[in-house]
Parts: C-alpha cells; structure tokens; sequence
C-alpha cells in the first residue's frame, strides 16, 4: 500500500498542500525501503526522513496559525504532538526488531496514513478556510 495526495486532500492553501505532497512522499520512500529487502538501516534512515520533515512541516503550519491568529491553534498543536509521538515509537519498534515486520509497515499504514488523512481533511482545511475567509475581509 502507498499513501496517495489525491483531491480529496486539498485545502486550497499552496504552502500546505506542496508540504503534504513531500510529506506523503517521505511516507512512500519509508514503506519502500519496508518492502525492498526489508533492511534496518534503510528503514531507520527514511523514517529519520519523515520525522524531520514532519517537524519542519508542523512547524511551517504553526507559524501561519500564528500569523492568522487562529484560533484553534492550540488544540491543533496537540494534534501534531501526537503524530511525533508515533513516529518516536515507531523508531524504538524499529530499533527493538531486525528490520521492518509486518506490525510496523500495518502501524504505519494506520497511525501514520490514515490519521495524516484525516488530520488534512479536517484540522489542515480548517485553517486553510480561515485563512481564506480572512483574506477576503480584508479586501472589504
Ligand atoms: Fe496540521
């Protein structure tokens, strides 16, 4: 399985929707380096990717939360808190077994994945339809 930036994960935001693309790519090199002879240093490597690419990503989004005022930054702060958290886990499961198993490319597939999807679809739009919205009153 990959992830997929499909239509349904578009926010309308420039900066937010190329950051997902390159996220989503991080992902994909992460379940490939999995599959291709399934080798430790491979995969420890590309999920060091993706866990710097995630604190850069979450960063850039949080500051133009904070440049917006919006105004559900805080609990979105927390919601990327625990993307980090998983991908820490997922470093110790890695660093605890031989290479990738299974159970880690299916945690992947479901504490990565499947909570970026839904993460986008409502706390990014959210902040890309604020911003939207502000930008518009201003030109009043
Ligand atoms: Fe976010």
């Amino acid at each position: 399985m990959r992830a997929e930036f499909d239509d349904s994960l578009v926010t309308g935001n420039e900066m937010i929707d190329s950051q997902h693309k390159e996220l989503i790519d991080k992902i994909n090199g992460l379940l490939e380096s999995c599959e291709l002879g399934k080798d430790k240093i491979a995969a420890v490597k590309t999920l060091e990717y993706l866990a710097d690419y995630t604190d850069f990503h979450f960063g850039e989004e949080e500051k133009l939360q904070e440049e917006i005022d919006y105004p559900g930054i805080k609990e979105h702060k927390e919601e990327h808190k625990k993307l980090i958290k998983v991908v820490e886990e997922l470093h110790e499961m890695l660093e605890e077994e031989e290479g990738p198993t299974d159970a880690f490319v299916a945690q992947v597939n479901e504490n990565v994945i499947q909570w970026l999807y839904r993460h986008i679809k409502g706390f990014d739009r959210s902040v890309a339809e604020y911003k939207n919205m502000r930008g518009n009153s201003e030109m009043l």
